[in-house]
């Protein structure tokens, strides 16, 4: 903290704490000393109050907790760059003794974090570390990867992809055979560790309203060999010419998609992350979509994404997957 901030700090609360104690005292003073009938003199809907002095162990208590907080304050780390007076809250970095990496000193939350994060590492590492030396096909078969794997995924995935990685709007679901950006083993640990951003360019301005239908309606009929709804205007025909010429470039001529780039397979309901319907389609053609996978390098770390690799791997070509078939 700079000096700055460490005297606005401090300032701030002892101030505060300061005035509070003036308030009580000033307020005190002037009341009689002793239990009186007299009123104030207001009345609210027949209901009077009593012109007496704060009941003294009332009074007290407010003393405590002051007395309390300038305790607290001088023992402990609060008040800017104030260490306290007890002893372990000005540490150094663990046992090295010497300034944490960034060069500070002394007690905060992320320094205790730190310190627990190196404490599990210690006792997980290795495990981690053996995993993360096997292939991701033989890590989805071993029962203890798959328990932490599904932890992992519990606590950082189940967010976004749901408790049981089937998705949601928006976001993919990972226990099926549909990949937008593909289901190697290989993949799916890049796709974790560097994140993913789709790009869906919009084309209203470009096909305007009735080509964003028709393309729309190919997408539905010939694509993926459904009904348009009663009462759609749209000419499947040149929405077959202005797929042809606007979206084969990213999802393929058969509309199989590339996983390359992320533009997902166009052929089946079950694909669609935004919605398969006739007006989702075209909300999504109109508009545009970027889907955001977030990078999970930094957080993870290579060891952790590989098990969560595997885990990912597992839901769809596990040994459940095996015997459902
Ligand atoms: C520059 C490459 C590119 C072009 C050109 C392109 N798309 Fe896409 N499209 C994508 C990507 C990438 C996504 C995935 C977006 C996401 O996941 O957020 C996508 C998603 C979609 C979706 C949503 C699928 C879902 O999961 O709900 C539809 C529908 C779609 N595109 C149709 C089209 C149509 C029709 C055209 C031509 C008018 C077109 N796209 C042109 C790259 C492209
Ligand atoms: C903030 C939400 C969010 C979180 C958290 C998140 N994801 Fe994703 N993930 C997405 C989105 C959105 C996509 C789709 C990106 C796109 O549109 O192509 C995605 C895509 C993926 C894919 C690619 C699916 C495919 O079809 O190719 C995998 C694999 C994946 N996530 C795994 C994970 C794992 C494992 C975690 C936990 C470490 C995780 N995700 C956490 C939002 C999230």
């Amino acid at each position: 903290m700079t000096t700055f901030w460490s005297l606005y700090v401090t300032v701030l609360s002892l101030g505060t704490i300061f005035a509070l104690t003036w308030l009580l005292l000033s307020t005190r003073r002037g009341q009689r000393a002793e239990q009186t009938d007299e009123t104030v003199g207001h009345s609210f809907d027949g209901i009077e109050e009593y012109d007496n002095p704060l009941p003294k162990w009332w009074f007290m208590l407010f003393v405590a907790t002051i007395i309390f907080a300038l305790g607290y304050l001088a023992l402990y780390p609060g008040l800017g760059n104030w260490k306290g007076l007890l002893p372990g809250y000005n540490y150094l970095d663990n046992d090295k003794q010497t300034p944490f990496a960034n060069g500070q000193t002394g007690w905060t939350g992320v320094h205790e974090w730190e310190k627990e994060m190196a404490k599990s590492d210690a006792k997980f590492g290795p495990i981690f570390a053996k995993f993360a030396s096997m292939p991701i096909e033989d890590v989805a078969k071993d029962p203890q990867a798959l328990k932490m794997g599904g932890r992992l995924f519990a606590s950082n995935c189940s967010v976004c992809h749901g408790s049981d990685a089937k998705g949601a709007y928006g976001f993919p679901n990972l226990t099926d055979a549909d990949w937008r950006w593909g289901g190697e083993p290989a993949t799916i640990k890049e796709t974790i560790m560097k994140g993913r951003h789709a790009v869906m360019p919009a084309w209203l301005d470009i096909l305007k309203e009735q080509g964003v239908s028709d393309v729309a309606a190919f997408v539905v009929t010939n694509l993926d060999g459904r009904k348009l709804p009663e009462g759609a205007k749209a000419d499947v025909a040149n929405g077959e010419k202005l797929f042809a010429a606007n979206c084969v470039a990213c999802h393929g001529p058969q509309g199989k998609g590339t996983p390359a780039m992320g533009a997902p397979d166009l052929t089946h309901p079950g694909a669609f992350i935004y919605g398969s319907s006739f007006a989702q389609l075209q909300q999504t053609i109109r508009y545009g979509r970027q889907g955001q996978m977030p990078a999970q390098e930094q957080l993870q770390g290579n060891d952790k994404v590989h098990l969560l690799a595997a885990y990912v791997y597992s839901l769809s070509h596990g040994d459940k997957k095996a015997e459902e078939q």
